[in-house]
């Protein structure tokens, strides 16, 4: 009969919040099973491990109760639902992100996009390229694709983070419920006042194309959908942004070499691998399983850790480190099984096809002057928070 998996009471919250990689580094040789009395989960920190379950759903479940994503978002999302039901909401909004759709209909527009941004950037002065760059960026360019253009950069970001914060408010306190509350109800407004303007002249934006369907998804399944796109949408492709950038200037060969080659979608990939935008994923055991000889009871809920499985040094070598020209670099940053990030294709050409060759072409020399002053964050989502650059 396996035994429960080993129970840590060390670890914290603000630890993982800092720098997990050191942490997970040790679970991985020590524990890869591991109950982290902190989270109240059982962390998985092997990339076998963390694959196997995101591809095993009849088994781990996405449907977790406990979460207060339900409260924050006022509705059970695509995200934490499984089997028919889940893959009836994600192909209502799969028109959006099918690769023609991207090419034709969104490129372009992260095109321009990205040339006013990267153009109205101070020349000769230090920014912080988050504020500055990186999030209204990402916030427009999805803006677009969903099809709520009337948004501003400051409601998307400012919509995107509320509702991420309502999701991980785990001490159930009033503040961030009244925070997402207000981006809630801002966004339906939004989208309320849409719906003609789509009637009449339909389009390949997710909203358009869910609410034009044949047979569509009941309206509030509709608006829950768009709001996990908002809050799942902007926070990765702008710290992707802000973390290649980071990875490239401290590694001035590598920059140099990426620029010969054209070598930037290499440079992204490398990026979200190194440090993973969504760093985990939770899971609901539905029956008693058993990891690595560990017993995972029915009801316990697993965290996939995709942030230590990209840097399993089974599978890579001299993992912790930022080098676009290692030998392997297959990872997890877009999850696998059914809840694959839908998004991939349009992020990929977004920062890694657009942003990146255009800002270190208008930019040849950006520099981060002071190192010390860049800012990493997050145990959920990862990136730097504050990231100034020399723009020159
Ligand atoms: C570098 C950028 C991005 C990264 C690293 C990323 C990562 C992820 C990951 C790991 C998941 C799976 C979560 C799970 O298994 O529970 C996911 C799901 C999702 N992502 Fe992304 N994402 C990115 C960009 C985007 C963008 C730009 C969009 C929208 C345009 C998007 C839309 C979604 C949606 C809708 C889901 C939910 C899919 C489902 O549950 O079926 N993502 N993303």
């Amino acid at each position: 009969m396996p035994k429960l998996a080993p129970l840590d009471e060390k670890i914290t919250l603000d630890q993982l919040a800092l720098n997990p990689y050191p942490i997970y580094q040790r679970l991985r040789q020590e524990s890869p099973v591991l109950r982290v009395k902190a989270t109240g989960r059982t962390f998985l920190t092997k990339a076998a491990d963390t694959q196997y379950v995101k591809g095993a759903p009849e088994l781990f479940s996405s449907d977790d109760p406990n979460t207060p994503m339900q409260r924050a978002f006022w509705a059970q999302t695509l995200m934490r639902k499984d089997g028919a039901e889940h893959r009836r909401e994600r192909m209502a909004m799969a028109g959006s992100f099918k690769p023609q759709v991207v090419e034709n209909d969104w490129v372009p527009r992260y095109q321009q996009i990205a040339e006013e941004y990267v153009s109205r950037l101070p020349r000769g002065q230090v920014v912080d390229l988050f504020p500055a760059l990186a999030g209204p960026y990402s916030a427009r360019g999805l803006a677009v694709l969903l099809g709520m253009e009337e948004a501003s950069d400051e409601q998307m970001q400012r919509w995107s983070q509320a509702l991420i914060d309502g999701a991980g408010n785990f001490a159930w306190a009033d503040e961030p419920f009244a925070r997402s509350d207000k981006a809630n109800e801002e966004v339906h407004s939004l989208l309320d006042s849409l719906h003609s303007k789509y009637q009449a002249a339909p389009d390949n934006t997710a909203f358009s194309l869910m609410i034009n369907a044949d047979e569509p998804i009941e309206l509030k399944q509709i608006y829950a959908n768009i709001k996990i796109a908002i809050g799942g949408g902007i926070n990765e492709p702008r710290d992707a942004i802000n973390t290649v950038v980071y990875g490239l200037l401290t590694n001035p060969d590598q920059l140099e070499e990426v620029k010969r080659c054209n070598d930037w979608s290499k440079a992204f990939e490398e990026g979200i691998r190194w440090v993973a935008p969504i760093q985990v994923s939770s899971r609901v055991v539905k029956e008693d399983a058993e990891i690595r000889g560990c017993l995972i009871p029915k009801g316990d809920t697993v965290m996939t850790i995709q942030a230590s499985a990209n840097r399993d040094e089974e599978v890579y070598e001299n993992a912790e480190a930022y080098d676009v020209y290692r030998a392997k670099c297959r990872h997890q940053a877009f999850g696998n099984g059914p809840h694959m990030c839908q998004g991939n294709r349009v992020a990929r050409h977004a920062v890694g096809e657009i942003m990146l060759p255009l800002l270190f072409d208008r930019f040849p020399n950006l520099s981060i002057p002071d190192d010390s002053k860049v800012l990493w964050r997050g145990f959920g989502f990862r990136g730097p928070v504050q990231i100034p650059v020399l723009l020159h």
